[in-house]
């Protein structure tokens, strides 16, 4: 029989995400019922190994599920992704008492998680990225809010586009990933999705389909493009070159991560948080929790990580369908 849990760290790391400050206040909160300690790790990965760590209560964690961002900011670490780092985390975890560590990130978290994992440290991780890239599942937290976000942006950007009929190239962020390109240009009815898993018009094609549009009477024309193909300046420029239509390129950065979270983030976040202090408190370790299907379920996580995910043909055919 494996010994109970008595202290548990939580930790966020890689991009923040609206829905994480619900996750940390239910992982806080359901330790906390369960008699378990709770030690907060700041900046994710390089507070473990800074010892940036403090022991955590209820009212720590009041006024924050409405908040975006996460209140034990984050970080990326270098030195994590090294084995000398990741063996010096998990002494840090003996040092503080850590026997269970909740890690709240995308696939970059789960994979330091997977190596705390590997070193005997009860590690269980819970998805968070505004990319929704992680293969394990359907949803991680902040998709929802990144989503509205960037809608709201393109309904500002569709108003002034249409004002001075211009072409508007909008990129939006998702690494090397086109889901949040993908749900911002179906729900934003744009004429076009440049994303990277699919094999894209290319740049003449795209010039013909404004052209053509153009002549169909449509005053607008709101291409999404996906970080992970990028050029969006340059091809805005070629654009407007070839068609003589005024093309404007606008790169949405850093406001698709922040904001208050959605009820969906701020639900997940609470239900996942939760459910990854009672997979440790019943010593289901090493694992992550996924929502998949419609319920919350949990894999092992490096059967997990071996997972590949790619975009949903319907909702891609869809969109292009819809956007005549
Ligand atoms: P995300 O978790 O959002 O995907 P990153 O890819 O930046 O964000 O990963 C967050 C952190 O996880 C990195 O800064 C690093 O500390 C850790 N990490 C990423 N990949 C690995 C790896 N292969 N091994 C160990 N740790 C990793
Ligand atoms: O993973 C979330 C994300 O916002 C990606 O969409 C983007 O590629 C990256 O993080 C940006 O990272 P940074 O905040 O370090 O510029």
């Amino acid at each position: 029989m494996s010994k109970p849990i008595k202290t548990i760290g939580v930790l966020t790391s890689g991009g923040d995400a609206p829905g994480m400050n619900a996750a940390i206040r239910a992982v806080v909160r359901t330790a906390l019922a369960k008699g378990i300690r709770v030690m907060g790790i700041r900046r994710g990965y390089n507070g473990l190994l800074t010892g940036d760590i403090y022991e955590m209560q209820s009212k720590d964690v009041s006024d924050i599920i409405q908040r975006g961002g996460t209140m034990l900011y984050t970080d990326r670490c270098v030195a994590f992704t090294k084995e000398e780092g990741q063996q010096r985390g998990a002494q840090m975890c003996k040092v503080f008492g850590i026997d269970g560590l909740v890690v709240i990130g995308g696939d970059g978290t789960f994979k330091g998680g997977e190596k705390l994992a590997n070193l005997g440290i009860n590690t269980i991780a819970v998805p968070a990225t505004i990319d929704l890239d992680v293969a394990c599942t359907d949803y991680t937290i902040g998709f929802d809010t990144a989503v509205n976000t960037v809608m709201d942006a393109i309904n500002k950007i569709r108003d002034t586009s249409t004002s001075h009929d211009r072409c508007s190239l909008i990129e939006v962020m998702g690494r090397n990933a086109g889901y949040l390109a993908l749900w911002s240009g179906m729900v934003s009815g744009a004429e076009e999705i440049l994303i990277p898993e699919k094999d894209n018009l290319t740049d003449e094609q795209l010039i013909r389909l404004i052209i053509e549009n153009r002549h169909k009477g449509k005053r607008h024309n709101l291409i999404i493009v996906a970080e992970g193909i990028g050029k969006s300046s340059e091809l805005a420029k070629k654009i407007e070159e070839t068609t003589g239509i005024e093309t404007r390129a606008a790169i949405l950065g850093h406001l698709q991560r922040g904001g208050s979270p959605t009820a969906i983030d701020r639900m997940h976040g609470s239900m996942m948080g939760s459910i990854a202090v009672q997979l440790l408190a019943e010593n289901k370790n090493n694992k992550v929790v996924a929502y998949r299907n419609g319920q919350y379920v949990n894999y092992d996580i490096n059967e997990a990580l071996q997972m590949q995910k790619t975009v949903d043909d319907q909702m891609y055919d869809v969109c292009k369908m819809l956007s005549m």
